[in-house]
Formats: C-alpha cells, structure tokens, sequence
C-alpha cells in the first residue's frame, strides 16, 4: 500500500472551477502492459496511470522477464518477449489491490508452459476467483483457488478453445477467456448477457489480432501473435467521474475535463447524470489507438432522483459510489436495482457505501442487489471507506454539501487508481487536507 494520507479531513465547500486532466485510464493502462508484454518488439505507451495496481501488472510482468522501461511517470517502453517468451517467475506474484490484474493474468498465464501463484491484499484475498478459474479449467487449465479466492496457482497446460456464455456481465472474465485464447487451440468465443467495456478487444486489435464480433459474441482464435503498437491511454472516465458530479453540484460556469475515455462501454455514467438532469457536454471528440477520448464540459445542474435503467449498470459499474453522491444531492428519490456485483468489488460497495450515507444522515433504504436514497440535506461527521479508493473519493465530494466538515478513514488506497487525487481535487476548489 502507498504512502497516501490514512484520512482525508473536510472543510465544507461550495464551488468548483477551472479546468483539469484526469490520470490515464486503469483498465487500458493494465492491458497495455499485458499485451506490450507479450507482442513482439517495442511498445510505447503514453498517458499510463501510475497507480499501484498498475505497478502491480507492471511488477509482475518484469517478474516473469519483459523489459519495461519507465522514461517518466506515464511514459513507458515495453519490450515484448512474444506470446512464447514470458519466464516462470522465482516469486509469487503480487497483484496487490488489484481484481483486474489478478483475473486477466489467470488467462494469460493458464497456457505458459510454466506454472505462477498470484495473491493480493486482504481485499483482494476475499473476491471470487472461481468466475474466471472454472471456465479456463473448461479449456484444460489447471487452476486452484483456496476456497474460490486467493491465492491462485496455475500450472501451466495446453488449452483448447470454448464457447462461453458469462452468467454475469464481467469485462475480466471475458477478458482473461480470450487472451487464454490466444494460446488455445481452435476458436474461443465469449457471449456476454449485457455489453462490458471492450478495451481488451480493441486493444487486441491495435496489436494486429483478429478479434471478431458478432452481436454479443466476441471470438478469437489461437495461436496469433501480436505486434508492438503505439498506445495513448486516455484520461479515465472512472476518476473523472468524481469531478463530473462535484461539478454538477458546484461549478462555478464552465467546469472542463480534458482527455476523458468516452468509449461507450464506458460512460453509462454520463447517462445516468444526464437523466438525472446533469448539463454535460462532450466537445472535440477524437479517437486514438482505437480508443474515443473527448473533452467534457459541466455547468453546475439541479439534479432529480431517476431509476437507474439496468442496462446502464454495467456501464457505469465503478462509479456508483460517486453516483449514489449524485442521489443523496438531488432533488426526490433514487432508486438503483440489477446491482448485485457492487457486492463483491474491493468492498461490498452497497454495504460500505449505505453505512457512509447513514452516518450523514442521509436517508436510504439498502436492498439485495442495489439501494434507494432519498436526496436531501447531507450532514458532517466521520465515514469509513472500508479501504476502497473509490468511497473514499466519492465522499470527499459529499463535502460540497455538507452541513460540516468530514473526516474520511482509510483512505490510503486512492493510490491505487488515483495518486493525484488531493492536489487535483484541491485546485478544484475542495477544501481536503
Ligand atoms: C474492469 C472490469 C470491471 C470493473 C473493474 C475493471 C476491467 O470488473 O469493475 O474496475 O478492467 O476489465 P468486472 O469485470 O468484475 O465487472
């Protein structure tokens, strides 16, 4: 774990302005690493986020013999060593903090001709494994999980391709099927129930793999080498989402967010602020390396509580705790259903996040698989992120309508996808020390 603040302390504030860049994006910085891993020649890598799940991916990679050099924080050479070419590693690795790093290694190393334990932190110790071990054991992997969690240890075997339907819409799990694919024999296809980001497949493609899709079917097949790309990780739209909902309730005219990811895998956020009345405009919209980046401009907005349409829940998967800020500031109820999977991210993101609200006194009602909260006036106090970065920010913009100040506990894991968290946020016009 960093060397971040153990809490947050602050002070009500009540307007945000100016503009600024989010860190890169952490689904597509752990890719590129992975794949540059495993490509054939020189991948140059700008905008990478420098958090330490990524530094988890990176570790482990350099563990198993690629070369990675880092010219600065975010600019990084990697030196594939081919599809064949990763070595057995002499340690465990340590994914730290990190679900993605832990599920798209199981698939990219079930077919290595050498065998790897992955384990993580206490968080990560307690998430289920088994959703992405028992389908590559399908394909001949040789997997075991203690009780269907970490510690994981792969022997390396020979994998055959499969067809896979995924019982619940998850990016990782289709996302470790198809680079276990790539050292399958025959062709590996992946149906998923509702669409998830797509990074993994764009990104295959950006290394010269034929990646096919066919309406919610994504197929590859084996045996294909990828060759060394160019890749510019654009701003990520999780950490921006922090700063679309602080704007919402607080800008102070034109709030900009330059070099958001808007693949739109990704911006059910947008969605669901736009239908709770959100003003959120979406300027010099561009593309690069296969991924679509923009700027995004936010006028302060009197929000409404909706029903959050399911299908917009896998899209906006990781901005919930943000999202449930959103409700507790606007005007009626909230109510958010199809949601079970918060359950079992870095915390029980329903739970923890229901347990901050009622500390300030917001009213709510915490169900199976989501929550309703009645927007109205939001009380200060003390709020325990349970260790999940992504709590401890969202109720850092709690502040901007908060009766008093908050103190917020644990909060030493916004390094993992958001190191500049506090000087952005500061700059922004909260009041965080
Ligand atoms: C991710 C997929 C999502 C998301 C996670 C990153 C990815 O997880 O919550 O933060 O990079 O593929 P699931 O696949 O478990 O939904």
């Amino acid at each position: 774990m960093s060397g971040g603040a153990a809490r947050y302390r602050l002070e009500p504030a009540r307007r945000v302005a100016g503009e600024i860049a989010v860190p890169g994006d952490k689904s597509i910085s752990h890719r590129a690493l992975m794949l540059g891993g495993i490509a054939e020649g020189r991948t140059e890598i700008t905008g990478f986020l420098p958090g330490e799940d990524c530094h988890a991916t990176l570790g482990a990679l350099r563990a198993m013999g690629v070369t990675v050099e880092q010219h600065t924080a975010t600019r990084l050479s990697v030196h594939g060593v081919g599809t064949q070419g990763l070595s057995a590693p002499a340690r465990v690795l340590d994914m730290g903090n990190s679900g993605t790093a832990m599920r798209l290694f199981m698939g990219l190393l079930a077919g290595q001709r050498f065998g790897a334990t992955l384990a993580g932190d206490a968080s990560l110790t307690r998430r289920p494994m088994e959703r992405v071990a028992q389908p590559l054991r399908a394909m001949g992997a040789v997997i075991a999980t203690r009780d269907g969690k970490p510690p994981v240890a792969i022997t390396g075997a020979p994998l055959v391709a499969i067809d896979y339907e995924l019982p619940v819409p998850s990016a990782q799990v289709k996302s470790a099927i198809l680079l276990a694919g790539l050292y399958a024999s025959g062709t590996t296809r992946v149906t998923e129930p509702a669409p998830t980001r797509d990074h993994t497949e764009r990104m295959l493609r950006g290394f010269g793999v034929a990646v096919q899709r066919h309406g919610p079917v994504a197929q590859v097949e084996g045996g294909q080498r990828l060759a060394a790309t160019r890749i510019e990780v654009p701003g990520d739209i999780s950490s921006a989402a922090f700063f679309l909902v602080a704007a919402c309730l607080a800008a102070d005219g034109a709030f900009v967010l330059r070099n958001v990811g808007v693949n739109p895998t990704r911006t059910g956020v947008l969605d669901i602020l736009r239908l709770m009345g959100a003003d959120i405009r979406i300027e010099n919209a561009r593309e690069s390396g296969g991924e679509p980046s923009a700027d995004l401009v936010v006028r302060a907005s009197t929000l409404r509580g909706i029903r959050i349409p399911e299908a917009l829940v896998p899209l906006a998967i990781d901005e919930f705790p943000v999202l449930f800020i959103a409700a507790a500031a606007a005007q009626g109820t909230t109510e958010l259903r199809g949601a079970g999977e918060l359950r079992v991210k870095e915390t029980d993101r329903l739970a923890v996040m229901a347990d901050g609200l009622g500390r300030l006194g917001v009213r709510h009602e915490l169900l199976p698989d989501g929550i309703r909260i009645e927007g109205g006036p939001i009380g200060g106090g003390t709020i325990d992120s349970g260790g999940d970065h992504r709590i401890a920010m969202a109720f850092a913009v709690a502040s901007l309508r908060a009766a008093g100040p908050l103190e917020i506990l644990d909060v030493a894991n916004v390094a993992t996808s958001f190191p500049d968290f506090v000087p952005l946020a500061r700059a922004a016009g909260l009041a965080i020390s």
